[in-house]
Protein backbone atom coordinates (compact mmCIF):
# COMPACT_ATOMS: atom_id res chain seq x y z
CA UNK A 1 0.00 0.00 0.00
CA UNK A 2 1.23 2.92 -1.02
CA UNK A 3 1.60 6.53 1.09
CA UNK A 4 2.71 9.89 0.11
CA UNK A 5 4.15 11.61 2.75
CA UNK A 6 4.80 15.61 1.61
CA UNK A 7 6.75 17.80 4.19
CA UNK A 8 5.95 21.30 4.79
CA UNK A 9 8.76 22.44 2.68
CA UNK A 10 6.66 20.24 -0.23
CA UNK A 11 9.54 17.52 -0.52
CA UNK A 12 7.39 14.21 -1.04
CA UNK A 13 8.54 10.56 0.02
CA UNK A 14 6.56 8.15 -1.13
CA UNK A 15 6.94 4.95 0.61
CA UNK A 16 4.97 1.18 0.47
CA UNK A 17 3.92 -0.44 3.80
CA UNK A 18 1.96 -3.44 4.98
CA UNK A 19 -1.83 -3.27 5.27
CA UNK A 20 -2.83 -3.20 9.13
CA UNK A 21 -0.46 -1.02 10.04
CA UNK A 22 -0.97 2.65 11.63
CA UNK A 23 0.07 6.11 9.31
CA UNK A 24 2.45 6.52 12.78
CA UNK A 25 4.41 3.42 12.11
CA UNK A 26 4.31 3.78 8.25
CA UNK A 27 6.36 7.18 8.89
CA UNK A 28 8.51 6.07 11.92
CA UNK A 29 9.54 2.97 9.68
CA UNK A 30 10.32 4.92 7.18
CA UNK A 31 12.23 7.75 9.03
CA UNK A 32 9.80 10.52 7.78
CA UNK A 33 11.21 13.21 9.35
CA UNK A 34 8.44 15.30 11.57
CA UNK A 35 6.91 12.51 12.83
CA UNK A 36 8.13 10.54 16.41
CA UNK A 37 5.45 8.63 17.55
CA UNK A 38 7.02 8.95 21.06
CA UNK A 39 4.34 7.04 22.68
CA UNK A 40 4.59 4.06 20.50
CA UNK A 41 0.94 4.33 19.64
CA UNK A 42 -1.30 4.89 22.58
CA UNK A 43 -2.58 8.10 21.57
CA UNK A 44 -0.90 10.01 24.71
CA UNK A 45 1.95 11.96 22.73
CA UNK A 46 0.85 13.80 19.44
CA UNK A 47 3.77 13.76 18.16
CA UNK A 48 2.24 11.80 15.82
CA UNK A 49 -0.16 14.68 14.24
CA UNK A 50 -0.44 15.15 10.32
CA UNK A 51 -2.66 17.04 8.20
CA UNK A 52 -4.93 14.36 5.64
CA UNK A 53 -5.26 15.67 2.51
CA UNK A 54 -9.29 16.43 1.61
CA UNK A 55 -9.58 14.39 -0.99
CA UNK A 56 -8.85 11.39 1.79
CA UNK A 57 -10.44 12.87 5.26
CA UNK A 58 -13.89 11.23 4.77
CA UNK A 59 -12.03 8.14 3.93
CA UNK A 60 -10.93 7.66 7.48
CA UNK A 61 -12.08 6.43 10.59
CA UNK A 62 -14.18 9.18 12.55
CA UNK A 63 -11.99 10.84 15.23
CA UNK A 64 -12.48 8.86 18.80
CA UNK A 65 -12.95 10.89 21.85
CA UNK A 66 -8.95 10.20 23.19
CA UNK A 67 -7.67 11.49 19.41
CA UNK A 68 -9.81 14.41 19.95
CA UNK A 69 -8.31 15.19 23.05
CA UNK A 70 -4.88 14.89 22.47
CA UNK A 71 -5.19 16.60 18.91
CA UNK A 72 -6.38 19.48 21.39
CA UNK A 73 -2.62 20.30 22.85
CA UNK A 74 -1.40 20.21 19.06
CA UNK A 75 -0.69 23.79 18.16
CA UNK A 76 -1.40 23.79 14.70
CA UNK A 77 -4.85 21.75 14.44
CA UNK A 78 -6.80 21.94 11.09
CA UNK A 79 -9.57 20.59 9.80
CA UNK A 80 -7.63 17.71 8.63
CA UNK A 81 -5.35 16.86 11.96
CA UNK A 82 -5.65 12.88 12.79
CA UNK A 83 -3.13 11.51 14.75
CA UNK A 84 -1.61 8.94 12.87
CA UNK A 85 -1.42 6.20 15.12
CA UNK A 86 -4.83 6.34 15.05
CA UNK A 87 -5.37 5.27 11.33
CA UNK A 88 -4.72 2.44 10.22
CA UNK A 89 -3.77 1.80 6.27
CA UNK A 90 -6.21 -0.66 4.56
CA UNK A 91 -5.81 -0.71 0.43
CA UNK A 92 -9.26 1.61 0.53
CA UNK A 93 -5.94 3.67 1.38
CA UNK A 94 -3.56 3.00 -1.16
CA UNK A 95 -2.40 6.46 -2.39
CA UNK A 96 -2.96 8.37 0.37
CA UNK A 97 -1.71 11.84 0.76
CA UNK A 98 -0.77 13.16 4.08
CA UNK A 99 1.09 16.49 5.18
CA UNK A 100 3.74 16.62 8.04
CA UNK A 101 3.19 19.99 10.37
CA UNK A 102 5.49 22.77 9.79
CA UNK A 103 7.04 22.57 13.57
CA UNK A 104 7.57 19.16 13.92
CA UNK A 105 10.77 17.92 12.46
FE1 LIG B 1 1.65 9.04 20.45
FE2 LIG B 1 0.20 8.84 18.26
S1 LIG B 1 2.12 7.99 18.61
S2 LIG B 1 -0.28 9.92 20.05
Amino acid sequence: IKIHFVDHGGTERSVEVEDGISLMEAATQNLIPGIDGDCGGSCACATCHMHIDPEWLDRLPPIEDQENQMLDIVDLRDADSRLGCQVKVSPELDGIVVRTPIGQH
